[in-house]
């Protein structure tokens, strides 16, 4: 028997303002795009927006439906967006932003579940890696390198050629 380990660091900024320009730039855009949300079953709004490698910016936000499952997250609606718009050029940036109706928006969050599988696979077929900038409208900042650090022991394409 062996241990394998699987280590995972992200970098802290207390706030927007600590960011780098073009991130600083990039998470007040995700902010401003949350409004952009259709989200009235949730009242959580989520704005995402990304630079792509030709300089391109698209943005996503959260698209819901009466039909609850029918819903779509911002991440996906932007990588959907990109992929038609760009195809095959590589995103290098996402921030991610909210805002509720119910509750204050002063720290992170972080793509669900079935986002960071599609991330992943984002990254994987452009080959390229997607850095996350996560933020509240307020609060401090999460700059993640590669969004596939998000989803240890994915299931990829390759598993279905083999392995
Ligand atoms: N949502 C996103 O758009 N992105 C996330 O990272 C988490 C959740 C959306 C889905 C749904 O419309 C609402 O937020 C509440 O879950």
């Amino acid at each position: 028997m062996k241990e394998n380990k699987f280590e995972f660091s992200y970098r802290v900024y207390e706030n927007l303002e600590e960011l780098p320009e073009e991130q600083q730039w990039l998470l007040s855009e995700a902010r401003a795009v949350t409004a952009q949300a259709y989200a009235p079953y949730s009242n959580f709004q989520v704005g995402a927006v990304a630079k792509l490698a030709n300089g391109e910016i698209v943005a996503g936000s959260n698209q819901e439906n009466a039909s609850f499952p029918v819903g779509l997250c911002a991440e996906r609606v932007l990588l959907a967006a990109a992929s038609s718009l760009f195809p095959k050029i590589p995103i290098e940036t996402i921030a991610i932003s909210y805002k509720s109706e119910n509750h204050k928006s002063d720290h992170p969050i972080s793509p669900c579940g079935i986002c960071r599988q599609s991330l992943q696979e984002f990254e994987s077929r452009v080959n390229h890696r997607v850095q996350l900038v996560l933020g509240g409208m307020s609060g401090p900042v999460y700059v993640i390198e590669s969004a596939s650090k998000l989803l240890p022991l994915a299931f990829t394409s390759s598993e279905l050629n083999g392995g």
